[in-house]
């Protein structure tokens, strides 16, 4: 149900009564917003085909197209343009129809795909960094937008939990705790099922590793042979990694839930780790890999490439697997556990190289199949208000954890100038914090780098989260004053059509389809943003102009709730595909 096509086919319509090809019969929004609200440019094409004057044919399907009443106006103007403007029956009929249309009449797939969504990516035991804050936030609407448009979505945190880190960890533990029974090779028990140390011990110890590791190189060297023997599953390492492991998924759960970010699968690069062997396999049995210098390589260039992409590698030197090797083992894991037919990954757009070598070699080994479709999203940087790499007062890389926090208090304190200190529950402050920080987010086109600006983000004026909360609790507030009715479906041969700001208020949601058609094509969660920022508007506008309370006419009223019940239903389930919600009052 959208409105360019119903548009489309009242034009079609027309064109065939007036003896016209129906194909040249098209609609746009007008690039002259002041002349009209559509146009239609076929008469130019049309006149090389019929050697007649563009305005001549114009004018011979404009006496159609008023009949169907659909458009209200429609006028040729020179040198054969089709101005067109939309007949507010015709909307509020539109909007009606939407009130009690499942999905609001979406497009919805008639056949689900079934879509592996692959973001967040922590890396377990180390702090989280805002630089995860945008895997989380853009992955999350893009997992809601799919599943609202109909398909079976799986979303899949993929944990970076087999890496050096670890190594790092054990090293220094065993140096601070060597009479752990895990560093006693003649140990034969059962490992303890308590953790040797507390999350805050474990915070501070991978941070102290990590630097020593800077300028101790045997200290490093003996990193490296921890991991590897994680990576073979020694007994020891592999109790220690998973004492590492429970704290802090715990912990990370505990923020991915203050950000209304949940996985369906805490699936990580270590359960792909028994695939690694398969990946090397494959590529040498296709004949694709060569040794060169050492290392087991597969060459992916192609010669429509405009920069260089080099061979993508399997294997080290020494033998060791990659980030590549491990993203191709996953592969292999999801494609024999779930059968996707798309898999999508979020990650800051400087994965971009990596992401093409492990597709290329997907697609050419036969992992997976040639129609499986494969994308990366990459986002660009979030810089400070400056413009410069966000950073903590001192410099350092700052924690997701401190970030949210100091969101929250610019909120509260933006919020004290307007309400009581007894209306500010830490559970309003919250939603609201975060209607800031993903609207923020996600109201920039994902690959352009952008400045987090807390003031502008937390501001209730302007293209802002707050800003829409704004507006939907006023009209819940509206609907609860008229005694909460706003059934479904409204009567729109009450509506005022005339007052001023309801065309505009009727247009806005009416785009709600061609909306979400774009944002699905594009998973472009901004379009989203764009559109509740520019109905939020329409309603305030229309509202402030037009008494509804004060209605006297009992038919008037209740129509006018009805379209501002669907005005909030809208607005509702479009910051839900954001991933935010609304509080009752604020
Ligand atoms: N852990 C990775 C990082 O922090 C992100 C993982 C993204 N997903 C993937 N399948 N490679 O950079």
């Amino acid at each position: 149900m959208n409105l360019l096509n119903a548009l489309n086919e009242a034009l079609k319509e027309g064109f065939e009564k007036a003896g016209l090809d129906p194909e040249y019969a098209k609609v746009t929004v007008s690039n002259r917003p002041d002349l009209a609200e559509y146009q239609c440019n076929a008469a130019m094409a049309l006149a090389k085909v019929l050697h007649a004057s563009p305005i001549s044919i114009a004018e011979k399907v404009i006496p159609y197209l008023k009949e169907n009443g659909v458009f209200s106006k429609a006028e040729a103007v020179m040198p054969g343009f089709i101005n067109l403007d939309v007949s507010p029956s015709f909307l509020a009929r539109f909007a009606a129809s939407m009130s009690t249309a499942a999905s609001f009449g979406a497009n919805v797939e008639t056949k689900p795909k079934k879509i592996i969504v692959d973001y967040g990516g922590p890396n377990v035991a180390k702090p989280l960094h805002i630089g995860h804050l945008l895997s989380a936030i853009i992955g999350e609407s893009i997992k809601r937008i799919l599943l609202f448009m109909g398909n079976d979505v799986i979303g899949d945190i993929h944990l970076g939990d087999w890496g050096l880190q670890f190594g790092l960890i054990i090293e220094e533990l065993k140096d601070r705790k060597p009479d752990l029974p895990y560093f006693d090779p003649g140990f034969k028990g059962e490992y303890p099922e308590e953790a040797p140390f507390t999350l805050t011990e474990l915070e501070e110890i991978y941070p102290a590793a990590s630097s020593r590791s800077k300028t101790d190189e045997a200290f490093l060297a003996r990193a490296h042979e921890a991991t590897y023997r994680l990576q073979h599953r020694d007994p020891a390492t592999l109790a220690l990694w998973k004492h590492i492991m429970h704290l802090s998924i715990a912990d990370e759960k505990k923020l991915y839930d203050r950000l209304d970010v949940h996985f369906d699968l805490w699936c990580g690069e270590s359960d792909a780790g028994p695939y690694v062997p398969e990946v090397v396999g494959i590529v040498k049995e296709t004949g694709l890999a060569r040794m060169s210098e050492g290392a087991l390589i597969v060459d992916v260039a192609e010669e429509s490439d405009t920069r260089e992409i080099p061979p993508c590698i399997i294997l080290k030197s020494d033998g060791a697997a990659l980030y590549q090797t491990t993203d191709l083992a996953t592969l292999i894991m999801r494609m024999r556990n779930w059968q996707p037919d798309e898999l999508i990954y979020i990650t800051d757009k400087r994965q971009e190289l990596h992401f093409t070598q492990v597709f290329r070699v997907a697609k050419k080994t036969g992992i997976v199949k040639e129609e499986t479709v494969l994308k990366h999203i990459g986002y660009g940087t979030m810089n400070g208000k400056d413009g410069k790499p966000f950073k903590t007062r001192t410099g350092g890389v700052m924690r997701l954890e401190t970030l949210i926090q100091e969101i929250e208090d610019a909120v509260r304190e933006k919020m004290r100038d307007r309400y009581e200190e007894s209306e500010l529950s830490d559970e309003i402050v919250s939603q609201v914090a975060l209607s800031a920080i993903k609207y923020g987010d996600l109201s920039n086109q994902a690959r352009k780098d952008y400045n987090f600006d807390i003031d502008r983000f937390a501001s209730f004026e302007g293209n802002t989260g707050p800003y829409v909360l704004y507006n939907i609790v006023r009209i819940k507030s509206i609907l609860s004053k008229a005694g909460g009715c706003g059934s479904d479906a409204f009567s729109t041969d009450f509506l005022p059509l005339d007052a001023p700001g309801m065309k505009a208020l009727l247009l806005k949601l009416a785009g709600f389809s061609d909306m979400m058609d774009a944002a699905y094509e594009d998973l472009a969660p901004h379009r989203i943003c764009q559109y509740i920022h520019e109905l939020s508007d329409a309603f305030s506008s229309f509202y402030h102009d037009t008494p509804i309370l004060k209605e006297t006419d009992e038919d008037k009223k209740k129509s006018l709730i009805g379209l501002l019940a669907l005005v909030k239903r809208v607005l509702e389930t479009c910051i839900g595909l954001l991933g935010f919600t609304a509080p009752e009052k604020m």
